[in-house]
């Protein structure tokens, strides 16, 4: 599922980013530029994250 319109970044992109040690709304915004425009993603992103690092 897109989760990024404005970036076409999917919600595996985001895992995968997490997985790989972006561990903060900061470094995935660098990393996949998540946020970086519209922001309505942030939120959704958000979500991704936190239920990521809980299993981490
Ligand atoms: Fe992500 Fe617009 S949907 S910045």
């Amino acid at each position: 599922m897109y989760v990024c319109i404005c970036h076409g970044v999917t919600t595996k992109k985001i895992e995968n980013a997490i997985d790989n040690g972006a561990h903060t709304m900061k470094q995935l915004s660098t990393e996949l530029n998540v946020g970086n425009q519209c922001g309505k993603c942030c939120q959704c992103t958000k979500k991704i994250l936190n239920n990521k690092l809980i299993q981490i």
